[in-house]
């Protein structure tokens, strides 16, 4: 594999190219910014590993969703932001402003969503295992809409509603049985993964004409999400087609008329430049997909659905930066390792998905030679490098590194592995620098300990 090029700087040619913040620059100093907030003074008030989010670039995401919407689909649509890819209280009160749905997928989503004044009614709850008391607390806050994965849980809503005197709008979720070109871990809708009802042996079908006899149910919309980080449209038009086959038949059995259709999200991002050729924007995607559901409704006599797109990575990933500082440098046999004071801990991504990323040198421009090096944490464990074979200028401890494309599936997915605190995370707008989520704390580490009332005997001498 080639090594990771930390090309292109801003500074280079003044154009953020396709992974870093629409923001990004270098200033007179040489110092790379955000926001015009250059990134070294960020981390001297806030410490590092620190993580960045610039509000005009998710801006410009939302707004490339919503307009090629509007523009590509002349029935109702919605881009939701689903959640996991980050949430925090700022970006749900951020996706409320801006007008976007939001997708949850447990308690924990739902209740900082809500806590930041997330309208309910503009929430989607997906997931494979929701438990009762995630339902009871879904129904009770008025989610929009349960995404059902499968025909147990159809009873389970169906009661919980009609205990509380409601009739709960639902989706079915639908495993269309698509190949998609993406890492293993991330394909979820082919024959075999454990989300959604099945389609080719019927038993979607049967979940969505039983679902039609529930009181505390309105089925009223078909889902279907078949990955993520993909790069083509033809495995999601293909579903597409599937979904609304079924929604003819349920018509023609039934008499249903499918008011709402969400395609899932998964469109993907470059995380290394090169990574952004041949890649579609998001507008075409959204083009491709809206032109797809018209001409397949048109095929089957269907009116126009609700179109409901869900996208967590290409929203976030792009409007995010890591920020780390260098601690060593050392040479082990023929390698170079840079030692950073973050990875696996606050990113898993190259561990679990054989992730790449580049990045560069925050704090100063340096003129010197680039070498090849890894860039490693601190972490006890060997497969704890952030970039595996990267070519960076000379790097003295105390330098900084910003990692771009890191706003998705990072700090979402961070631990506490070695006990590490997870990072703080700062909001930048052109005028102002917010501290939206402060480093954990050890007080906070030790909160959760409750070994006191325990009785060992003595302690040994
Ligand atoms: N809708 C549903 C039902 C989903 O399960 C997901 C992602 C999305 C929408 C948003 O997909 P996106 O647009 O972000 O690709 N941890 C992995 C990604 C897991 C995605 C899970 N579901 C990673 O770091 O690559």
């Amino acid at each position: 594999m080639a090594p990771v090029t930390a090309a292109p700087d801003p500074l280079a040619d003044q154009m953020p190219g396709q992974i870093w913040p629409l923001t990004a620059t270098r200033d007179g100093a040489g110092r790379l910014c955000l926001a015009g907030h250059a990134l070294s003074d960020l981390a001297a008030t806030h410490g590092t590993p620190l993580y960045l989010y610039d509000q005009t670039t998710l801006d410009g995401m939302a707004a490339a969703y919503q307009q090629a919407l509007a523009a590509a689909y002349p029935a109702a649509s919605e881009a939701a932001y689903a959640a996991k890819a980050w949430l925090s209280t700022a970006m749900a009160r951020w996706a409320a402003a801006r007008g976007l749905g939001l997708d949850v997928v447990s308690a924990g989503e739902l209740a900082i969503a809500l806590h930041g004044g997330f309208p309910a009614a503009r929430i989607h709850f997906h997931g494979n295992n929701k438990t009762p008391a995630e339902l009871t607390a879904a129904l009770a806050a008025g989610v929009g809409r349960i995404v059902v994965d499968h025909a147990a849980e159809l009873a389970t809503v169906d009661a919980l509603a009609r205990a509380q005197g409601i009739r709960q709008p639902i989706w079915l979720r639908i495993n269309p049985d698509v190949a998609v070109d993406t890492h293993g871990h991330t394909a979820t809708g082919h024959a075999g993964s454990k989300f959604g009802l099945a389609l080719a042996d019927g038993t979607a079908e049967a979940a969505a004409l039983h679902a039609l006899r529930l009181e505390g149910i309105e089925l009223c919309g078909l889902h279907c999400h078949i990955g993520s980080q993909f790069r083509a449209t033809e495995p999601l038009t293909l579903a597409v087609q599937r979904l609304l086959d079924l929604a003819a038949r349920l018509r023609d059995r039934a008499g249903w008329r499918l008011a709402e259709l969400s395609p899932g999200g998964g469109w993907a991002v470059p995380y290394l430049e090169e990574q952004a050729a041949g890649l579609p924007a998001i507008g075409a995607y959204v083009t491709t997909v809206a032109q797809e559901v018209i001409a397949g409704c048109r095929q089957r006599d269907l009116p126009l659905p609700k179109l409901a797109l869900e996208p967590g990575r290409s929203l976030a990933a792009r409007a995010g930066v890591a920020l780390y500082r260098v601690g060593a440098v050392k040479r082990s046999g023929a390698v170079t390792y840079l030692f950073i004071d973050g990875g696996l801990a606050d990113n898993p991504r190259p561990a679990l998905y054989g992730a790449r990323y580049s990045a560069l040198l925050a704090n100063r421009l340096s003129a010197e030679s680039p070498q090849r090096v890894h860039v490693a944490g601190p972490y006890c464990e060997t497969g704890d490098v952030l970039i595996q074979d990267i070519e960076l200028p000379p790097v003295q401890p105390g330098d900084l590194l910003a990692v771009p494309a890191s706003g998705a599936y990072q700090l979402s997915m961070a631990s506490n592995y070695n006990a590490a605190l997870r990072p703080a995370v700062v909001w930048l707008t052109a005028g102002e620098a917010h501290l939206v989520q402060r480093r954990e704390t050890l007080a906070e580490l030790l909160a959760r300990e409750g070994a006191s009332g325990l009785s060992f005997g003595r302690q040994a001498a």
